[in-house]
C-alpha cells in the first residue's frame, strides 16, 4: 500500500515535470471548478436580492458586455439603441434598474456593487480605512503610476497627506501663476503660427500641460511643447511607460485576469512585452526622479526658509519634510515616488478636459460668445485691458477665481460631469460596513431597504459617471451640457451633499483628488488664453467619442484611416496684439 502510494506520488511528480503546462492547467481547471461550482454553494452571495443585469455569460461576466457595449431596446417605444463607451454601460444599468446600488456580475462567478448612492458614495468616500483599493488594483497603480499617495490608505496616507496638503493651497498656486501663464501663451503663439486652420487641440494641450506639470510639479523642464513629447528623458520615459500600460493584448489580458484570480502580485512579473518595457522604463524614471529629489534638497537647504524663486510642488514637499516631526517625514524614495505619481495624476486629466470644455464651446457657439465677453468685461474691469491685448502673463490667481468669472467655474464642472477622467474607481471593504442610502432600494423580494449592508471582501464601485447623470441631482436634461444648471440645481443635489466642485469627479473625503485646485486654475489660465484670440467650431463631418486609455481621452470615431486620437477642432484667429 505504502509503496504504491509512493510510486504513485513519484509517478505524479515525474508527470507533472515532464508536462508542466498540462499540470499547470489541470490546476486551473481544478480552481476554476472550485470557484464555479463549490464556491457558490459553500458561500452563497449575501447580495441575492439586490437588484442586478441578467449575467451575459458564467466565465466572463459582464466585462466583455462593459468593453464591447450593448443593445438597448427601449419598452416603451422599442427604438434599439447602442450603449458603449467608458462608463456607459454601468450607468445604463443603473438607470434602467431604478436604483442606486445594483450587483455588476463578475468573471467566474464574481461580484462588484456598483454603488451611485450619494450617501453610499460619501460614506465610502470618507472611510478609507474600511473602503481600500484592493490588491490587484494598488499593484498595477504601484507598477504603472509609481510607488507614490494614490496607492496609500490608512496611516500611511494620512501621513503623506499631510506633508503634500501646504503645497496644494491657494497660496501656494499663486506662485505658479506665472508657469501656467508661460505655456498658455506659447500654446498659444504656437497655435496661432501653424498653418491652416484644424487644430488638433489633443496634442496640443497633451504636450503644454506636460510641460506644466514638470516645471509646476518638481521644477523639471519637459521641452515637450517645443519638442514634442520625447523632449526630454523623463517625458520620453514616462510616454513609454504611458503606451505600454495601455497595450492590453490577449496575452495580457490572460495574466491579469490569473493574477487576479490566483496572486494579484504576479500581474507585474515580466510576462509579457508590455509589463517588460515598463519594467524597464520605471528604472530610468526612478533614477531621474531620485537625482531630481537629490537636486531639490540641495537646493532648499541652501535657499533656506523662504525658497527663492522655487515654487514647484517638490520643492514645498522636501520643505515641509524638513520641518516636519520626526515620524512624520518621508524617506527620499518616498518623494522620488511622488513625482511619476504627479505626472501621471496630473497631466493627462487636465489636458483632456481642457479638451472637452473646447469640445463643447466649439458645439455651443452661444455658451462660447458669452463666456467670451464675460472675459472680456474682467479684464477690462480687472486689469485694464481689451481681449486683443490679454496675454495670460497678465493674469493673477485672484482674477481667475474672481465671481464674475463663476461661469467658466460652471462650464469646468460642467465638463467634468460630463466627461469625467476617471469614471469609476473600485474599492474593497476590509471590514463589514452599513451604508446609508439617499434612495431607498428596492428589492427583489419586493421589501425595500434604507441601509445597504456591506460585507467584508467586497467590492465595490463608485459609480463617478452614473451619479454625475443623475436626473435627481442634476435635472431632466442631465445627459445635455448646460453649465447654467450649476446656477439653479434640484433641492436633492443640496440634500445630497456632494463633494466640493458639485460632482465626483475629483471623487470625494480624504482621498479626493489633491490637485483639484490646481487643476482648475491652469485649466482656466488656457481656455482663457485660448479663448481670447481664437473662435473654435466644429470640425466638420466628424464624430469625436470618449475612449477608455489609462484613462478616458478623446478619440476621433470616423477619421479616414480609422479611429485616432486627438481634438481636432477648427479655428478663427482673432484680432491679437501680442506683446511679447
Ligand atoms: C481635471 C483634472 C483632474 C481630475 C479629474 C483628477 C481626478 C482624480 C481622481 C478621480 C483621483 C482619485 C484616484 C484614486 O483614488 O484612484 C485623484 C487623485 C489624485 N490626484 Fe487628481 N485629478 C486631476 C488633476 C490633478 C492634478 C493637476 C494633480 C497634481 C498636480 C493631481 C494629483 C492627484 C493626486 C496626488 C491624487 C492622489 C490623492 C490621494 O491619494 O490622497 N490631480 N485625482
Ligand atoms: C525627509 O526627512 C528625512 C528625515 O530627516 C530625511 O532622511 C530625508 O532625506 C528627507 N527627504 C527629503 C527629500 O528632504
Ligand atoms: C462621421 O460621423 C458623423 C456623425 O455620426 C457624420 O455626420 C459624418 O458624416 C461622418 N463622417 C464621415 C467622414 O464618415
Amino acid at each position: 500500500m505504502v509503496t504504491s502510494a509512493a510510486l504513485n506520488h513519484e509517478a505524479l511528480l515525474s508527470w507533472t515535470r515532464a508536462h508542466p503546462f498540462a499540470s499547470l492547467f489541470t490546476l486551473l481547471v481544478l480552481y476554476i471548478t472550485y470557484k464555479l461550482a463549490l464556491r457558490p454553494i459553500l458561500f452563497p452571495s449575501p447580495y441575492l436580492l439586490l437588484p442586478r443585469p441578467v449575467r451575459a455569460s458564467y466565465i466572463l461576466g459582464q466585462r466583455v458586455v462593459e468593453a464591447k457595449g450593448s443593445t438597448f431596446t427601449d419598452p416603451t417605444t422599442g427604438t434599439r439603441t447602442l450603449i458603449s463607451g467608458p462608463g456607459e454601460v454601468t450607468k445604463h444599468y443603473a438607470q434602467t434598474l431604478h436604483t442606486g446600488v445594483f450587483v455588476f456580475p463578475e468573471p467566474f462567478g464574481g461580484e462588484t456593487l456598483h454603488i451611485s448612492d450619494p450617501y453610499a458614495l460619501n460614506a465610502i468616500l470618507s472611510d478609507i480605512d474600511t473602503f481600500q483599493s484592493d490588491l490587484l488594483r494598488s499593484t498595477i497603480i504601484e507598477f504603472i503610476v509609481g510607488n507614490g499617495i494614490v496607492t496609500r490608505y490608512g496611516d500611511a496616507h494620512r501621513k503623506q497627506r499631510r506633508l503634500m496638503a501646504p503645497a496644494f493651497t491657494p497660496a501656494h498656486l499663486k506662485g505658479l501663476m506665472p508657469v501656467f501663464a508661460k505655456y498658455a501663451d506659447r500654446m498659444c503663439d504656437k497655435i496661432d503660427r501653424q498653418d491652416g486652420e484644424r487644430v488638433d487641440f489633443g496634442e496640443y494641450l497633451d504636450v503644454t500641460m506636460l510641460d506644466i506639470i514638470g516645471l509646476a510639479g518638481f521644477g523639471y523642464d519637459c521641452r515637450a511643447l517645443e519638442r514634442g513629447r520625447d523632449g526630454s528623458e523623463l517625458s520620453s520615459a514616462f510616454n513609454s511607460v504611458n503606451q505600454a500600460a495601455i497595450d492590453f493584448g490577449i496575452g495580457r489580458a490572460i495574466h491579469l485576469g490569473l493574477s487576479a484570480m490566483l496572486y494579484p502580485k504576479a500581474c507585474k512579473w515580466p510576462l509579457s512585452e508590455a509589463n517588460r518595457r515598463i519594467e524597464k522604463v520605471n528604472r530610468v524614471m526612478d533614477r531621474i526622479s531620485m537625482s531630481i529629489v537629490k537636486e531639490a534638497k540641495r537646493s532648499v537647504v541652501a535657499e533656506g526658509e523662504d525658497l527663492g524663486d522655487k515654487k514647484d510642488l517638490l520643492s514645498l514637499l522636501v520643505k515641509s519634510n524638513l520641518s516636519a516631526g520626526a515620524g512624520e517625514r518621508m524617506t527620499d524614495r518616498e518623494i522620488a515616488g511622488q513625482i511619476q505619481t504627479f505626472m501621471f495624476a496630473g497631466y493627462e486629466t487636465s489636458s483632456v478636459t481642457t479638451s472637452w470644455a473646447l469640445y463643447f464651446l466649439s458645439r455651443h457657439s452661444t455658451i462660447q460668445s458669452k463666456l467670451r465677453r464675460i472675459i472680456e468685461e474682467v479684464v477690462k474691469d480687472r486689469k485694464g485691458v481689451s481681449l486683443e491685448e490679454l496675454s495670460a502673463g497678465m493674469l493673477d490667481y485672484d482674477d481667475v477665481w474672481c465671481d464674475e468669472l463663476r461661469y467658466l467655474d460652471h462650464i469646468l464642472a460642467e465638463t467634468l460631469r460630463l466627461c469625467p477622467p476617471v469614471p469609476g474607481n473600485d474599492r474593497e471593504a476590509t471590514s463589514d460596513a452599513v451604508l446609508p442610502l439617499m434612495t431607498p432600494v428596492q428589492l427583489k423580494d419586493g421589501r425595500s431597504i434604507d441601509k445597504l449592508v456591506v460585507k467584508k471582501g467586497s467590492r465595490v464601485t463608485i459609480g463617478i459617471k452614473t451619479v454625475n447623470y443623475d436626473r435627481r441631482l442634476f435635472g431632466e436634461d442631465a445627459n445635455e451640457f448646460r453649465p447654467e444648471r450649476f446656477e439653479d440645481l434640484p433641492q436633492a443635489h443640496a440634500d445630497a451633499k456632494l463633494p466640493p466642485y458639485a460632482m465626483y469627479s475629483f471623487v470625494g473625503g480624504p482621498k479626493s483628488c489633491i490637485g483639484s485646485k490646481f487643476a482648475l486654475t491652469e485649466m482656466k489660465v488656457l481656455l482663457i488664453a485660448v479663448l481670447a484670440r481664437f473662435e473654435v467650431s466644429a470640425e466638420p463631418g466628424l464624430e469625436i467619442r470618449q475612449h477608455q486609455a489609462l484613462i478616458v481621452r478623446p478619440r476621433v470615431e470616423n477619421a479616414t484611416d480609422g479611429p485616432a486620437a486627438g481634438m481636432p477642432l477648427r479655428i478663427k484667429r482673432l484680432p491679437h496684439k501680442t506683446t511679447l
